[in-house]
């Protein structure tokens, strides 16, 4: 698939979900590429008046830096007891819509503030949809930098192999928003994304990781039919 083609589906998507937003709603803002372009529709719909009175909760500083580009008013978690939607996107998504995230080492804030949505709303383009999770990306895992390589044992020992995310661009690690580093976790195979999930997240030293089961309740794929960007959900 070529770039020009992943963008106009990330874009088909993300003017999709956008649309979705009402006047007065709590919208988790998500991270990444085809939520950078959720946050720009929405800027778009304040703008032009068709959309007043709503207020974000980023999940990222990427997210809050454009939602302050785009003139989306932010609140904090402190400020709302829950969110009417959030909108972020995946790296992989199964059929029975869990998802890995993390490619933008957001997934611990992610996490925290799609799972207190009325609705997640996950916007993702068809290049993303696999039979089975982990089966074209790692499962990130956000640690405590002193816990590195205790963690990393721990994975070993799960049968994953940890790899330390480095920056582009940046010498050294990724540095994630909490100033936590990423090990970007391989498996042969994940029978069980529920149990992983959970097993995971057991392992001290690690703060949070990139499996999302049963949390996303609408995915909305962009993909290119006769040469068409269209948006499809998953039924
Ligand atoms: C960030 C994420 C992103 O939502 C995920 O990596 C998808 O990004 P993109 O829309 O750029 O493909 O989980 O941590």
């Amino acid at each position: 698939m070529s770039d020009n083609a992943i963008q106009q589906m990330k874009q088909a998507v993300a003017k999709a979900a956008a649309d979705r937003v009402k006047s007065g709603m709590v919208v988790g803002l998500g991270t990444g590429s085809t939520t950078a372009f959720v946050i720009q529709f929405l800027g778009d719909r304040l703008r032009n008046g068709e959309l007043s009175n709503i207020a974000g909760v980023p999940t990222s500083f990427q997210a809050s830096v454009l939602a302050k580009k785009h003139g989306i008013p932010l609140v904090t978690l402190d400020d709302v007891e829950k969110l009417d939607i959030a909108i972020d996107g995946a790296d992989e998504v199964d059929p029975a819509k869990n998802l890995i995230k993390g490619g933008g080492a957001a997934h611990t804030r992610e996490k925290i503030v799609d799972s207190l949505a009325e609705q997640f709303l996950v916007v993702v383009d068809s290049s993303k949809l696999v039979q089975k999770l982990g089966s074209t990306f790692p499962v990130p895992v956000e640690v405590l930098p002193l816990a590195v390589t205790p963690v990393s044992r721990a994975l070993q020992a799960l049968g994953g192999r940890p790899e330390l995310r480095m920056g582009v661009k940046k010498d050294g690690p990724v540095v994630t928003d909490q100033g936590n580093l990423i090990l970007d976790v391989k498996f042969d195979d994940i029978p069980n994304p529920a149990e992983l999930e959970k097993t995971l997240n057991n392992i001290p030293g690690v703060v949070e990781n990139g499996l999302f089961v049963n949390l996303a309740d609408v995915i909305l794929i962009g993909e290119i039919v006769d040469g068409q960007p269209c948006v499809r959900e998953m039924r």
